[in-house]
């Protein structure tokens, strides 16, 4: 095994919403710091920087994960999305950012990508959620403006819809 040398960098390589994106990065760089400062993508947020707030959220192989406790070089071959990718190509907006719009889901917004990419993954996999399993849900994303209501409100009111999108198709 060869040992890196202080301030040597690794090649990571993955997929971020579907393009291919590669930089260098220190064996210590978390992935929260290499998606916004190495490839850019700003989107994601970071607070706390220890797995608290929940701000940095995004998703690995479609699991919501914190991307302050990732290191960049644990990400190399996997797919990852971030809230860049949550609208459609041509910009419109996906069914769960819509009902934030109009819930007024949002204040300084500081917080809502890491909502937004918390519920991508729970309403895949619980279309139907009540108010108690969404509070659930979010429970591990702070927001400090909002009170909450408004944020369960459009998740229960995109789950709604989704369904409905669904039951048409
Ligand atoms: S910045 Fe990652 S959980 Fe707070
Ligand atoms: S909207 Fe400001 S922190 Fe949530």
């Amino acid at each position: 095994m060869r040992l890196l040398k202080q301030g040597e960098r690794h090649r990571v390589r993955f997929t971020l919403n579907s393009e291919p994106v590669e930089g260098l990065a220190e064996p210590r760089m978390l992935l929260t710091d290499f998606i916004r400062h190495v490839i850019g993508a700003t989107g994601t947020h970071v607070g706390c920087e220890h797995g608290i707030c929940g701000a940095c959220t995004i998703r690995v192989d479609g699991k919501a994960v914190r991307s302050c406790l990732m290191l960049a070089v644990q990400a190399e071959g996997k797919r990852i999305e971030t809230i860049e990718g949550l609208a459609a190509k041509d910009g419109s907006l996906s069914t769960l950012q819509l009902a934030f719009h109009r819930n007024f889901a949002l204040q300084c917004g500081y917080c809502t990508p890491g909502f937004l990419m918390t519920l991508a993954e729970y309403l895949e996999k619980h279309p139907d959620p009540s108010e108690q399993e969404i509070r659930l849900a979010l429970s591990g994303n702070l927001c400090r403006c909002t009170g909450y209501a408004e944020i369960v409100d459009a998740a229960l009111e995109a789950a709604r819809e989704m369904r409905a999108q669904a039951a048409a198709e």
